[in-house]
């Protein structure tokens, strides 16, 4: 079966990075999580005051930024910030409530966007995020736009944040992952918007094992058509 690029992007908490990083490991692909490299991003910015407003400083503290995935010995991957693990540091709301301002800034896409490109250079690659089909991998061989209804998203994370001892009430995270969904839609520099050739995939109501085959399948499918 030949090995080609999976592009999933979509809305905030909509089980992308489940589906992607179970997906990558059921097929032996390689699994990058974009949005991993903005909230590290966030997370130096935050760390070194950097005034987002200001293009030099913005310009010069990302000089100072080395990022690297690294697989755990449970086989998955994780973010390093020059050198640091900073997996769990990147999933706080401090840093959700930063990440999508930094994400507009022109700067700061150029350079992830060049370094997704080289992780992606072979095929055999899956990356999720909010501009991978429109934007990093326009001729990605299939591409996904996963989407769910509010509640459900905010019940999730919510989950997610409990599970690392972090209580966040429901109303504030709806609040934040609204503001983002807004934010990341409308900016000027690649917002958020599925690609005209990307599959819609409701998660409200199905589980992540239903989404994970869905994507195994359509994955099979388009590595076996170019084989024609
Ligand atoms: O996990 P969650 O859906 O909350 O978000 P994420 O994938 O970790 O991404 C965090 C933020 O990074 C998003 O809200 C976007 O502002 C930004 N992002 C982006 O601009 N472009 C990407 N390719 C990935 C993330």
């Amino acid at each position: 079966m030949r090995k080609i690029v999976i592009a999933i992007d979509g809305y905030s908490a909509c089980g992308k990075s489940t589906t992607a990083k179970e997906v990558a490991k059921i097929l032996g692909y390689r699994y990058i999580d974009s949005g991993a490299m903005y909230r590290a991003v966030t997370l130096y910015f935050l760390e070194h005051h950097v005034a987002v407003t200001n293009p030099r400083e913005v310009i010069k503290a990302l000089e100072g930024i080395r990022l690297s995935f690294h697989i755990n010995p449970k086989g998955v991957s994780e973010i390093y910030l020059n050198g640091l693990n900073v997996e769990d540091e990147i999933r706080s709301m401090e840093i959700s409530q930063n990440v999508s301002q930094v994400s507009t800034l022109r700067e700061v896409r150029t350079l992830m966007v060049d370094q997704q490109r080289k992780l992606g250079k072979e095929k055999g690659i899956v990356m999720d995020g909010r501009d991978i089909g429109t934007v990093v991998f326009p001729s990605a061989e299939l591409k996904l736009f996963l989407t769910a209804e509010i509640m459900t998203r905010a019940y999730r994370r919510q989950q997610e944040l409990f599970a690392k001892d972090e209580l966040v009430e429901l109303d504030a995270i709806v609040e934040n992952l609204q503001k983002r969904d807004e934010i990341d839609s409308t900016r000027k520099e690649s917002p958020l918007k599925k690609a005209d050739d990307a599959v819609l995939l409701d998660t409200s109501h199905i589980t992540i094992d239903e989404q994970v085959d869905e994507v195994i399948r359509m994955t099979i499918s388009k590595a076996f058509d170019g084989r024609k």
